[in-house]
């Protein structure tokens, strides 16, 4: 197992460029609805946020866009991703941001730095989940909320009409997350890791993106191949499910009335004051 995690950028797919698109993309699938939570679970303008294992910097745009009085001290641990979200956040003419190239598990950040902190797919990538919402728990301020967003891949992607090797593929994935330390099924076991790691009145929802509401094209621009061919090439998923999978997608498209579903797992937990522990 290793100590590192289960998601290094240069590693993870078949190609490092395709990857920062389909995360982008990821983005978008959701951004309206996952936006729409963070307030609701207490995200403020003008607050000072922390968002750790910011990765390219798109949800640090999306937020810097939406919120004019924010502050983001995004902290990512892989400098090819690091001076990706540099480079992107500068060329849009951003500023009321840091990017910081560090751990999540030790960021180095003071006691009660920040108002509000955002941690998206991330956990499920980690050895020790709970040391990480430790950590988080003891930068934000008392009175502070922290958002986890993950995944859980026992119900990831669901299509109608459906087919049995989307599930092979899935398993396939989990086993080699699994063995590289990350916790793809995390989803379930969000609101637990985070009184675990010492925040209170934990709060969970599932969200979803729904083809006939978003559309068919961000769904195949946040799937893609890269992730799919490199399980095949590391001996985890049969060619032959692989190339079933790209007719049975195809199928699927082509049904008059296909739908396409995936789902997010949000959890929200707030730091109590000393005295209110
Ligand atoms: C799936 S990506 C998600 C990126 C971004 N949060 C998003 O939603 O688009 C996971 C990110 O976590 C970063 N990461 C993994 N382990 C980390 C750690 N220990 N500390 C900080 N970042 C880490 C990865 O490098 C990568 O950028």
């Amino acid at each position: 197992m290793s100590s590192q995690g289960s998601y290094q950028i240069s590693t993870i797919a078949s190609n490092i460029d395709k990857e920062i698109n389909r995360l982008k993309a990821q983005v978008d699938l959701f951004w309206d609805k996952e936006f729409k939570r963070y307030v609701e679970f207490g995200l403020e303008d003008g607050m000072k946020i922390a968002e750790l294992g910011s990765g390219p910097g798109f949800v640090t745009e999306n937020l810097l866009k939406t919120l004019p009085n924010i502050h983001i001290t995004a902290l990512e641990i892989d400098s090819i991703l690091v001076e990706y979200a540099a480079q992107y956040l500068k060329e849009n003419q951003f500023d009321r941001y840091e990017i910081v190239q560090g751990s999540i598990m030790t960021t180095g950040f003071p006691d009660n730095s920040f108002d509000f902190a955002i941690t998206r797919l991330v956990l499920e990538h980690l050895p020790d989940p709970v040391g990480a919402v430790r950590e988080i728990c003891r930068i934000i301020k008392p009175g502070g909320k922290a958002i986890f967003v993950d995944n859980d891949f026992e119900m990831h992607i669901m299509t109608f009409p459906s087919f049995g090797s989307l599930r092979e593929l899935y398993e396939a994935y989990c086993q080699s997350r699994s063995q590289e330390g990350g916790n793809p099924k995390i989803g379930r076991e969000l609101p637990l890791i985070l009184k675990r790691g010492g925040l209170s009145n934990i709060d969970f929802e599932v969200i979803s993106a729904h083809s006939e509401v978003v559309g068919d094209e961000k769904f195949f621009k946040s799937e893609g191949i890269g992730i799919p061919s490199k399980l095949v090439r590391d001996g985890f998923l049969p060619s032959k499910v692989l190339a079933d999978i790209s007719v049975q997608w195809r199928n699927v498209v082509k049904s008059e009335d296909h739908a396409i579903l995936r789902q997010l797992y949000m959890a929200v937990g707030e730091k109590m004051s000393v005295g209110e522990v």
